[in-house]
């Protein structure tokens, strides 16, 4: 499985630390910076990354900013993306079980390295269940070509 990780400076922490996780993992990860502390515009890693995953280039995405939230807003205005801002396991479960996110958001200075973690398991390990939330989907993807 093909890993986009991003994240601004708010992130950028923690996105080193569930990067090395990840890779240790066994997963094939590319990271899309930013690549230090230097206060940086979150949109643009947003961008990258989700670009990366709705083109099929990979197969999930995992972004962060200080909150979670500019970086997944952003994430979502790109055509095929279902990003998902997950503050524990179960949300990050569902989001994948109901909602079939592609990309998961965290917040680097909400969300401690053991909670991201538990919610970057929960995400990779559960499949999406489909059937009426299959339709739920399909009905998303109605208003984004509406
Ligand atoms: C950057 O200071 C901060 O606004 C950003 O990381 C994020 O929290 C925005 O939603």
């Amino acid at each position: 499985m093909k890993i986009a990780i991003g994240s601004d400076h708010g992130g950028f922490k923690l996105k080193e630390v569930i990067k090395e996780y990840l890779i240790k993992k066994g997963y094939e990860i590319s990271d899309f910076g930013c690549y230090s502390e230097e206060s940086v515009d979150y949109p643009d890693y947003a961008e990258r990354v989700a670009k990366a995953v709705s083109n099929g280039e990979y197969d999930l995405g995992v972004l962060m900013c200080g909150t979670g939230i500019g970086i997944s807003i952003a994430a979502n205005k790109v055509k095929g993306i279902r990003a998902a801002l997950c503050h524990d396991g179960l949300t990050a479960r569902l989001a994948k079980q109901h909602n079939n996110a592609n990309i998961i958001c965290m917040g680097g200075r909400t969300t401690g390295i053991e909670t991201a973690k538990d919610i970057i398991d929960n995400f990779l390990e559960s499949k999406f269940e489909g059937g009426r939330h299959l339709r739920r989907i399909n009905k998303i993807k109605d208003i984004e070509n509406s």
